[in-house]
């Protein structure tokens, strides 16, 4: 195994397991290829061709100051922009001509940053709409050995559910769709420490299930852990790239992209 660099001492566990996986991701196939990806809201033109590869496997962050255009990404690979051009390859099937919802069933699940919980169902109401797009959604049973917290909390409605119980809910019901490929918006934005560290757990166990993630975050000391490799945005483009075992190399430049 590579030497790990020097980084602080709770991020190295982590980053052993991570680069023993991710070697192993490297030679499988690649789950998600953008290419010269250009999206706009109307007028504005927002993404500027963005290039950006996933293996099956890994975990991967999309890092950025406000408005560089990561939500713009995400929303563009589900359709959910104005307009787009480029190419965007799922599971080797091209995404960018298709509707919103024959996307839904190649096998993407996309947790927006908004979460968009049905407050007047109860958690497990929640949990039980998703359709099974693909084999291999998980069960009610599986959904509560992950998120205990959503057991207990299974009759609660929507609205009455704390941010970081929505949080878990909004995760937990993409699992039930049986899409292998995630896409988490700012997942731990504004949750308690603990509601972070479960869903570093989460991300963890999902990734050793051959899940594949990408992750929008703001909160590098939770992704820079779980993550096997980086992507920097500004403006609407790829600035930087580089790998989990780069990281140490790549903190000036962090700092510089994103004050970390
Ligand atoms: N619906 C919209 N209509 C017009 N412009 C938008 C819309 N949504 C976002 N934008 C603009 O697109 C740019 C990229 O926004 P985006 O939401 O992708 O950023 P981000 O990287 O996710 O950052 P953050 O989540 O911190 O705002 C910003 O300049 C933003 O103002
Ligand atoms: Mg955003």
């Amino acid at each position: 195994m590579r030497k790990c660099p020097r980084i602080p001492a709770s991020w190295r566990l982590t980053w052993e397991r991570r680069t023993k996986v991710s070697t192993a991701a490297t030679e499988t196939k690649t789950a998600l290829s953008i290419s010269g990806l250009h999206a706009w809201y109307g007028e504005s033109h927002i993404l500027h061709g963005v290039d950006l590869k996933v293996h099956q496997g890994e975990v991967v962050t999309l890092l950025g100051r406000n408005g560089a255009g990561r939500t713009t990404t995400l929303k563009s690979i589900l359709g959910l922009v104005g307009s787009r051009k480029g190419s965007i390859k799922v599971n080797g099937i091209e995404a960018i001509g298709l509707p919103t919802h024959q996307i839904a069933h190649i096998g993407i699940g996309y947790c927006p940053e908004e979460r968009g919980i049905f407050s007047s169902l109860t958690a497990e109401e929640n949990l039980l709409l998703p359709p099974e797009v693909q084999a291999g959604g998980m069960t009610i049973g599986e959904i509560y050995a992950m998120f205990p917290n959503l057991e207990e909390r299974r009759h609660s409605q929507g609205s009455r559910l704390s941010g970081g119980e929505q949080q878990m809910l909004a995760m937990a019901r993409i699992l039930r769709t049986g899409a292998h490929l995630l896409l988490l918006d700012e997942i731990t934005e504004g949750l308690a420490p603990v509601i972070v560290q479960t869903l570093g757990r989460v991300i963890g166990q999902l990734k050793d299930r051959g899940f594949t993630i990408v992750l929008v975050e703001q909160n590098f000391r939770f992704a820079a852990p779980i993550a096997d490799r980086h992507y920097v945005m500004e403006h609407g483009r790829i600035a930087e790239t580089f790998s989990a075992a780069e990281l140490e190399a790549k903190m000036d430049m962090l700092h510089e992209y994103l004050g970390v």
